[in-house]
Parts: structure tokens; sequence; C-alpha cells
């Protein structure tokens, strides 16, 4: 399977709202089952300079999305909030990996972010695992975080820190 990361554009708009209101990602993520594509559409054409968005593209078709955003504020610039998606039919074949292989190398190398963070629901195994691969720890626990299929459920923040190697 060849998987091709590459920036996103508008078009993509359809293929992003067909993964975001899926069983297998919505609950994990905060989609819901009324989503537009129109909404992601008018989300695509109104980025800034601080929102980085990565696709992950098979053949014709966009199955996996990473997006970093910058923080506006000047003393936290050097942070950012990371958010993954992977279409379910694709899930658990690499992709995952890929767009954070790409998207942290975009944060250490190219924008030379400090930190990197997340929220991730505490019962999300797979992610967890994915993020602690790429070096993220957990840093504390948000109780009642987030609404998931009548339920509050608890987040975990996880970020990564990223010393430029010259000053070690
Ligand atoms: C979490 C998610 C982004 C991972 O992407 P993916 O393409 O499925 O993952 P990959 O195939 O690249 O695997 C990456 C790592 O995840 C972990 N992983 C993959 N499948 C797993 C499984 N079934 N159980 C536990 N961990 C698993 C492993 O650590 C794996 O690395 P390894 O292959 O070296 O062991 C994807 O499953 C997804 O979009 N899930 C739904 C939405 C979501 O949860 N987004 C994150 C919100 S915080």
């Amino acid at each position: 399977m060849d998987i091709i990361i590459r920036s996103i554009n508008v078009n993509d708009a359809a293929d992003i709202n067909e993964m975001r209101i899926q069983d297998g990602v919505r609950e994990n993520t905060l989609g819901l089952i009324s989503e537009t594509i129109m909404k992601s559409e008018n989300f695509l054409k109104n980025l800034d300079d601080n929102f980085h968005m990565l696709v992950a593209q098979v053949e014709e078709k966009v199955v996996g999305i990473s997006g970093l955003s910058i923080m506006k504020n000047p003393r936290l610039r050097h942070s950012a909030i990371i958010g993954i998606s992977v279409n379910k039919d694709y899930q658990g074949r690499g992709i995952g990996k890929k767009l954070m292989r790409s998207m942290l190398d975009l944060a250490d190398n190219w924008l030379m972010l400090l930190r990197v963070e997340l929220g991730v629901i505490v019962d999300n195994e797979r992610a967890i695992n994915l993020y602690k691969a790429f070096g993220f720890e957990i840093e504390g626990k948000k109780r009642y975080a987030l609404i998931r299929d009548g339920e509050y459920v608890d987040e975990y923040i996880m970020a990564r820190y990223n010393i430029p190697k010259q000053f070690k």
C-alpha cells in the first residue's frame, strides 16, 4: 500500500468529513455525527499560518489527517497542540506512525517547537501506545474532560519536549 503524506487542500473536505463522523474515529475525537462537509470546507478555507495540516493519501482517497496548532500568545509560541486520526478501514497499518513522524519532523526541525502536547481519552490504548512510541509522556489527567456516548470521560494530557541538539 503506497501512502503519500502531503499538505491538505479544500478538496479533501469530503474524505475528512467521512472520517470524522465514522464509528471507530468519532468516539475518540471531538467529532459529531451531524458534522457537515461544509464545516470541514470552511475550516480548511480559514486556516491561518499557525495551523499546519498533513493528510495521508492512499490511491485517490484521504485516509488520515494530522493537525498541529501553534499557540498564538507570543510567550507560548514554542508550544503546539497535535491531533491525529486515521480512517477506521485503514487503522493499524502504519498510517498513524507515518503521519506522526512527518508532523514531528515539521515541529522539531522546521518550526523548532520545544513542546508538543495533546489530549487523549484514558482508554484509547492504541493512540496512547503510538504517542509513547514517539516520546510523549503523560503529564496529568483531566477529569470529566469530554462527552462520549452518554458519559463524561477522563483525558490524559501528554507532551513531548524537543531540546535542540546544538544546546545539549
Ligand atoms: C490512534 C490512531 C491515530 C493510530 O493510527 P494507526 O494508523 O491506527 O496506527 P499505526 O498502524 O500507525 O500504529 C502505530 C502504533 O499504535 C499502536 N497500535 C496500533 N494498533 C494497535 C492496537 N490494535 N492496539 C494497541 N496499540 C496499537 C502501536 O504502538 C503501533 O506501533 P507498532 O506498530 O510499532 O507497535 C488511529 O487508530 C485512529 O485514528 N484512531 C481513532 C481516532 C483516534 O483515536 N485519534 C486519536 C485521538 S487522541
